[in-house]
């Protein structure tokens, strides 16, 4: 893997953004997996920024997102579709049919699951996918287990991830599930940029890039990936830097 630090998180998710509008721009069609939460938002407006300066065109490009809450409706103000559609996808020229997000309140999750998984299959394979990282060393919802997952699949939140999130449900009214994307659909993406911001994700950070390879830590999956790059702010690289 590679380890780019930044100063600041804006920098680190310019660098991100700016690998991914070339990637665009090499082939419109590029697929791209997408992430949610506050790590990837710079990434996010210096994509709007790019598509405002003309400098890329997203009308073509295809997204899958890694991960939406289970019986949350779409439209719900804590959805990772409203998440993606504010942030991004309302800002810039994407074809709405385009954008894949997975249901939530699909009535059989597994069929949700493995539909999202023949969708990128057939679309090719992910080309670039962006990812967070938890407190505890998640990437997607991939929460530390004794085995690492495969295909996209229903999870039952880890405390941590429920700690870390609750503070997004305004009437503290978060699901115990969710649907995500598995490490086994990660790790076929044909490049992969784990962004990680802030003091909180050092110890996840210095565990996934420098500990043994282990579903205790799923990040550390991303040693095996042969193009991996960690974009990391000075907080996050904190225990990386000695
Ligand atoms: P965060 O979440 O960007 O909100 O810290 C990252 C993650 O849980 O993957």
């Amino acid at each position: 893997m590679e380890i780019r630090i930044f100063d600041t998180p804006e920098e680190a998710g310019k660098a991100a953004a700016d690998i991914i509008v070339e990637t665009v721009v090499a082939n419109p069609a590029a697929v791209l997996g997408l992430a949610t939460g506050a790590t990837p938002l710079p990434v996010y407006r210096e994509m709007i920024r790019r598509y405002e300066k003309g400098d890329v065109t997203f009308s073509k490009t295809v997204t899958f997102n890694l991960d939406e809450y289970s019986s949350l409706p779409r439209k719900a103000e804590s959805s990772y579709y409203t998440f993606m559609w504010s942030n991004l996808f309302s800002r810039i020229d994407i074809d709405g049919d385009n954008v894949h997000i997975l249901d939530g309140c699909a009535p059989d999750k597994a069929a949700e699951c493995a539909r999202f998984d023949g969708m990128i299959e057939e679309a090719g394979g992910v080309d670039v996918q962006l990812l967070g990282i938890g407190t505890n060393g998640h990437i997607g919802f991939n929460e530390p287990a004794d085995e690492f997952t495969g295909g996209t699949f229903e999870v039952k939140l880890s405390q941590s991830t429920r700690d870390s999130n609750i503070k997004y449900f305004a009437d503290g009214n978060m699901p115990e599930y969710a649907l995500t994307i598995g490490i086994g659909t990660i790790m076929k993406a044909k490049k992969i940029l784990l962004m990680a911001t802030g003091e909180s994700k050092a110890k996840a950070i210095y565990a996934a890039v420098k500990g043994e390879v282990t579903p205790r830590c799923p990040a550390s999956v991303l040693q095996n990936h042969p193009d991996a790059v960690f974009l990391l702010d000075k907080a996050a690289a904190k225990l990386l830097e000695d």
